[in-house]
């Protein structure tokens, strides 16, 4: 399939929608039934570790990933299926997505946070075409929160709220970006503790955009706030509605960020590369690679008096170049 029609990606974006309702359902009733004691086994409850201890995977992850899988495989055929899950039992870590219709499926993304019943757990839904994220779908039961985009269709939270959330006007990035803004983060799963590994590089980042101006031999950003939701697709949707200002992170998958890509992109924001080029301060910003496990997002920005909302996302995105050290995430194939 070369080129998808506007009536055929509708049709796809609607089965996504329900697709996501039904697995986030699935995800409720299987934290309700943990809560209530019920009839889900021990072995059912219990995590294994993949990576290390806190890379875990749990037999509703493995069950949403299976529902999901099969009624794309039913009603799609033809598309591929790139899933947190599958993939993750296989040996290779390259990267798999190509021009082809595709659906990029975290079943259970914020795994840990399931796990504990800290409620900021989705499943993550995007189908993808010619490498780019055309639709988004990420639903969160515990706190109500379900988020949807199709390019060409805007983004929404619960199917009526367009996003970003403040809209008339959309506000410019602050005068003095990264000061004033919210930053998310996330910690990861690499967490050995090496000299200049990228555990430390991120705490040195994490203090440097926090740290007051003028402090960090130029470095302090005094950011308002810092946050870490366990969730990187939840992250993104949360920028796309404008309540993160911007989110930096290294290590996650395609998976854990395509359909907040589509959304957050489809919502007015800018998404680039983690890492500083060396020619930080000049050039171009490139455009995300979906499989680069580096990841730096900025909300919606409107105009000011003096720049275009672009502009500003530009210039919040050197501001934090500045700040941050290069992240050490391979991918072959990315
Ligand atoms: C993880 C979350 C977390 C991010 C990790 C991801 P999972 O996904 O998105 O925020 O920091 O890199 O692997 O394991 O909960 O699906």
């Amino acid at each position: 399939m070369s080129d998808i029609s506007r009536e055929e990606l509708d049709e796809i974006y609607a089965f996504a929608v329900e697709l996501g309702k039904q697995a986030g359902q699935m995800l409720k009733d299987a934290a309700q039934l943990r809560m209530d004691g019920g009839n889900r086994t021990k072995e059912q409850d219990e995590h294994v570790q993949k990576m290390n201890a806190v890379d875990l995977v749990t037999e509703t992850d493995e069950d949403v990933e299976a529902f999901i899988k099969n009624r794309i495989t039913e009603k799609y055929p033809a598309h591929k299926f790139v899933g947190e899950e599958s993939y993750s039992k296989g040996s290779s870590r390259d990267y798999l997505i190509d021009e082809s219709p595709t659906w990029c499926v975290d079943p259970l993304d914020g795994t840990v946070n399931y796990i504990h019943l800290f409620p900021m757990f989705c499943v993550s839904i995007a189908f993808i075409h010619k490498n780019k994220p055309l639709i988004g779908v990420i639903y969160a039961p515990f706190i109500n929160q379900f988020f949807s985009s199709c390019a060409g269709r805007g983004a929404f939270l619960n199917e009526t709220q367009k996003l970003p959330l403040i809209r008339n006007p959309v506000a410019p990035m602050p005068e003095k970006a990264p000061a004033g803004c919210v930053f998310s983060c996330e910690w990861g799963k690499d967490r050995r503790d090496i000299p200049d590994g990228n555990m430390h590089r991120k705490i040195e980042s994490f203090v440097n955009m926090a740290a007051e101006l003028g402090g960090r031999s130029g470095r302090g950003g005094m950011v308002h706030g810092v946050r870490s939701l366990g969730s990187a697709t939840l992250d993104l949707a949360y920028v796309a509605m404008g309540s993160f200002d911007i989110w930096w992170e290294g290590g996650c998958w395609e998976w854990d960020v395509a359909a907040g890509i589509a959304i957050l992109l489809e919502a007015g924001g800018l998404m680039t590369t983690a890492n500083p080029p060396p020619d930080e301060a000049t050039c171009p910003i490139p455009d995300v690679k979906l499989g680069s496990r580096l990841y730096l997002a900025i909300r919606p920005a409107g105009p000011s008096s003096t720049e275009t909302g672009r502009q500003s996302q530009e210039r919040t995105v050197r501001e934090v170049w500045r700040r941050v050290r290069n992240l050490d995430y391979s991918r072959p194939g990315a």
